[in-house]
């Protein structure tokens, strides 16, 4: 049987691992929100990035990717992404919707609590926005990420006002 994994961040441009089947889906009662900090990735120590997280949002829904990874690569694909995602997130199960509303049961999904030490939490559009605007890490800068993330989503032909509007700030922030 294969392991669905949903991807609502860097995973909707960027999966980084085998898989055998893509299906555009979401979430229901979560919101995607750059509340989270990076300070592996887009950011460092003292300087974090923000990246996003899922915040519990009763009556909204979040739009993503379910990636379904055959038996052979589970064990190898969950332990990369694990690593890569140290910095905060815990590995939770959701159902999620296809398209035509078919549930997917049992996806795994990382999440990134307000308990973990790189929780940064909400502040205005405008905050995240410079703050996305002057971060760097190891992974490179913030803005990529941001921007790939609004690209991935516009390739879903669907709808996410915070991370469109957040992305419209931040290139007029740094008159792109
Ligand atoms: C993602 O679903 O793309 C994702 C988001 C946060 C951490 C890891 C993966």
């Amino acid at each position: 049987m294969v392991t669905w994994i949903f991807g609502y961040g860097s995973l909707i441009p960027r999966p980084d691992f085998p898989y055998v089947e893509r299906q555009a889906g979401f979430i229901q009662g979560w919101s995607r929100r750059f509340w989270q900090g990076s300070t592996d990735h887009r950011g460092v120590p003292g300087a974090p990035g923000r990246v996003v997280t899922l915040t519990p949002s009763p009556g909204e829904r979040c739009w993503g990717v379910a990636y379904a990874v055959d038996p052979a690569h589970r064990d190898a694909t969950l332990a990369r992404l694990d690593h890569r995602e140290k910095g905060g997130y815990a590995r939770e199960v959701v159902a999620v919707h296809r398209r035509t509303g078919a549930p997917i049961h049992g996806a795994l999904v990382y999440l990134a609590t307000p308990e973990n030490p790189n929780y940064l939490g909400p502040a205005s559009l405008d905050e995240i926005a410079r703050t996305i605007a002057r971060s760097v890490g190891p992974s490179g800068p913030n803005l990529d990420y941001l921007l790939h993330l609004e690209e991935g989503l516009r390739a879903l032909e669907v709808e996410d006002p915070h991370v469109f509007e957040l992305a419209r700030i931040t290139r007029r922030l740094i008159g792109a």
